[in-house]
């Protein structure tokens, strides 16, 4: 297993949209273990494979305090949203350091192949629900401060661009 590089916004990688998985294979199994060690060594909640520059239908989610159940959903769909919505503090491992307000579905449901290629649905709300949304997001090309106003993405980008400045300084 690998800890992947995960790409920070503004990168314009982050806004390809992924493809669905053909088969579950080998290497697909393989690209979900490296996301959840990626994901656990970044303290992460969840990760879907466009943050690690794989353009795949892939997510890997652990909302749990022990972060000891992991979550594995590949070429996952919403079949159902709750028509209430709740506002959330969301935060990204693209753009660490940014927490902000995005209103989402409060319960989802969501079909998704497992490890084994076997296909499943699961009922989520809270945190979960919260989770999934951001994360298929994710698999649309479509990071969570693009749901902020303008302005605020403006001042994300260019506190983005000034700590990658200093990182590669
Ligand atoms: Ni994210």
């Amino acid at each position: 297993m690998a800890v992947l590089p995960i790409l920070c916004y503004p990168d314009p990688r982050l806004h390809t949209v992924a493809k669905p998985v053909p088969q579950v294979d080998g290497t697909v199994q393989a690209l979900v273990a490296n996301m959840f060690e990626t994901m656990y060594a970044a303290n992460g909640i969840g990760l879907a494979a466009t943050q690690v520059n794989v353009h795949q239908r892939v997510i890997t989610i652990d909302v749990s305090e022990e972060r000891d159940q992991p979550l594995v959903l590949i070429n996952p769909e919403i079949v159902w949203s709750s028509p209430d919505t709740q506002v959330n503090d969301e935060g990204c491992l693209s753009v660490p350091g940014i927490y902000d307000g995005v209103a989402r579905a409060s319960s989802v449901r969501v079909t998704a192949l497992n490890l084994d290629g076997q296909p499943h649905t699961l009922e989520a709300s809270g945190l979960l629900a919260v989770c999934i949304q951001h994360e298929m997001d994710h698999l649309l090309g479509k990071v969570f401060v693009e749901y902020l106003s303008p302005l605020k993405r403006n001042r994300i980008k260019t506190k983005m661009a000034k700590a990658q400045r200093e990182a590669t300084r």
